[in-house]
């Protein structure tokens, strides 16, 4: 039985004050009780892992941990920017984004540079969330399921059963930010295909593997996507940013 896990994505947003407000408003929503056998996260930005740790840590809820969005695929050195998962390690952080959307875009980041980072994650004890999705133009030219996978394909032959101790993230780029969420049924089927690809390779790591999906999630639709059964969850951006919003997405 796989878990329900809800992931925040608050990419370049949060400062001091309101990060604190956010944990205290989130944890104290949790405390009241929240469904069993769930898991939760936050991805901040570098600069406030330690705080939020800190604070997270205070609330010793053993259901929520803290995640980064990014990590480096090199163990260490001269690397001026970049951020080693060790370092996400020792700050706490449980979870590690890799591969986003915006930063394959923005950055050019390859399927195997993904690999790469998603290895570097797994041997410092992080679990890496593997982003994953097709374009506007991929999806109306009726490509979706091929382009995604292709992704699938080759973090597969890179990673083979480290698979295992991943997630996975469906996020329709076409679907991020824009409110255009997919409908249940348009996730559930490149959610089925994602598990029936893995299958192929191996039938304990599909049926293992977390699969969340990313896009415009809102309490208003979260309950009927966390319904469909291949998905198991949700990486949450601009709604994780309001807290009551993302405590109400983890409720449903
Ligand atoms: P969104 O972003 O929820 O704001 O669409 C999701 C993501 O990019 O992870």
């Amino acid at each position: 039985m796989r878990p329900l896990i809800v992931i925040g994505n608050w990419k370049m947003n949060g400062n001091l004050a309101a990060n604190r407000e956010w944990v205290q408003i989130v944890c104290h929503g949790m405390e009241k009780g929240m469904p069993a056998g769930r898991r939760y996260g936050v991805c901040a930005p570098y600069p406030y892992l330690a705080q939020c740790g800190e604070l997270i840590q205070t609330c010793s809820l053993a259901f929520l941990s803290l995640g980064a969005q990014d990590v480096s695929a090199h163990v260490s050195g001269a690397y001026t920017g970049e951020v080693s998962a060790s370092m996400l390690r020792e700050l706490g952080c449980t979870y590690v984004i890799v591969g986003h959307s915006e930063r394959r875009e923005m950055h050019q980041e390859t399927d195997e540079l993904v690999s790469e980072k998603a290895l570097q994650a797994l041997d410092n004890g992080l679990t890496p969330i593997i982003c994953v999705g097709e374009t506007a133009v991929e999806r109306n030219s009726g490509r979706a399921v091929e382009v995604v996978r292709g992704q699938i394909s080759r973090q597969v032959s890179i990673l083979q059963d480290r698979l295992a101790d991943c997630l996975v993230a469906y996020e329709p780029i076409w679907a991020i930010g824009t409110g255009k969420v997919a409908s249940a049924q348009v996730a559930q089927d490149v959610h089925r295909a994602i598990r029936l690809q893995l299958a192929e390779f191996d039938e304990d790591v599909a049926s293992h593997v977390c699969i969340l999906y990313g896009g415009s999630v809102k309490p208003e639709n979260a309950v009927e996507l966390f319904a469909m059964p291949d998905i198991d969850g949700g990486l949450i951006g601009g709604a994780s940013l309001n807290p009551r919003d993302f405590l109400a997405i983890c409720q449903a």
